[in-house]
């Protein structure tokens, strides 16, 4: 991995497999009595967050307490933004304060890679989403929670089928999981109306269907995205029950699901609309691994960019 963790195009598949190993090490560490590693101790991780988040946000700040580094954590609520601070003198008074790494969500797309590309701070920069653009670190704690529920899915995931619902144009969950699984080998289908696919679909390495009923037989992972009512400034479907009723999953739908398939959301989910009560809460769903999981691959990608001392046999008291 480069200095900064931008897009999932900054991995190849190798390092990204390398990133979901490091994981599975953290996560057996995890599980022994001592919670707490002091691999990144002395170097200090912000956060920086003009979007709000509650996963993303809490899971990086405990993946880097559980390394030691101390934590700042930035919220534009709340602070000089509001008084029409910019994004460099906001990221320069973080560095002044001596950041190794600074994670970032923000509303436009390219924001994390303005600021990696900037000059403004020297340290590394980790996209924890801008705009619709990507959310790398999600698509690879959701290869790693898929990775847990298909053993056989080592060092790639070939004949794997993904099929990917929703709100496809406005989703940064979507691009970043689709550069992800193809590139580990996985067929994805996205399913939305055709309002919510995106101009320049054809040249995405997918397939796409209109028909959620069609496209959800024989896959191994529904992955419902949340309908993003917040960045849509016109109407993308006739109502929310008629969405629900093209696009939604709901228990007959959960119910025509082979047994091993698992379904998924990035969160925060619209129970009731993308995704109904009796999905959501089903022995299908893996909402709640993906969260716990996110907290191993934000230690994993920390690990590797801040380059940790060795896992293994240095657990604090
Ligand atoms: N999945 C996700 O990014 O959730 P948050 O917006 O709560 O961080």
């Amino acid at each position: 991995m480069d200095k900064h963790l931008l897009s999932i195009n900054d991995l190849s598949a190798s390092e990204a497999i390398q990133i979901l190993n490091t994981a599975s090490e953290l996560s057996k560490i995890s599980d022994g009595p001592m919670k707490k590693l002091p691999t990144l101790r002395g170097r200090t991780v912000v956060n920086l967050f003009f979007e709000d988040s509650t996963r993303t946000r809490i899971s990086f700040e405990s993946a880097a307490k559980r390394l030691s580094a101390d934590v700042i954590n930035f919220s534009a609520k709340g602070s000089s933004v509001s008084k029409g601070e910019s994004l460099k003198d906001t990221a320069q008074t973080l560095q002044a304060m001596g950041a190794d790494a600074v994670v970032i969500r923000h509303g436009a797309s390219g924001a994390a890679q303005r600021l990696a590309d900037s000059g403004w701070i020297s340290a590394c920069v980790i996209n924890a989403g801008d705009g619709t653009h990507e959310h790398p670190t999600q698509a690879l704690l959701d290869a790693y929670t898929i990775r847990s529920k298909f053993p056989d899915l080592t060092e790639n995931f070939n004949g794997l089928k993904v099929a990917i619902v929703g709100d496809i144009l406005h989703s940064r969950v979507a691009r970043s999981n689709v550069l992800l699984l193809t590139k580990l080998g996985a067929k994805v289908t996205l399913v939305a109306p055709p309002t919510l696919i995106p101009v320049g679909i054809s040249n995405w390495p997918v397939e796409v269907s209109y028909d959620l009923d069609q496209a959800i037989k024989n896959v191994d992972v529904v992955m419902m995205l949340r309908v993003q009512s917040e960045r849509m400034a016109a109407s993308f479907f006739p109502s929310e029950r008629e969405y629900s009723r093209g696009y939604g999953l709901d228990l007959a739908r959960l119910n025509s699901l082979n047994s091993s398939t698992i379904v998924m959301h990035p969160g925060p989910m619209n129970r009731g609309l993308e995704i109904s009560a009796e999905s959501a809460d089903s022995h299908k769903s893996v909402v709640l691994a993906q969260v716990a999981n996110g907290v191993l691959i934000r230690m994993a990608v920390l690990y590797q960019l801040l380059g940790g001392a060795a896992l293994t046999g240095e657990v604090s008291a």
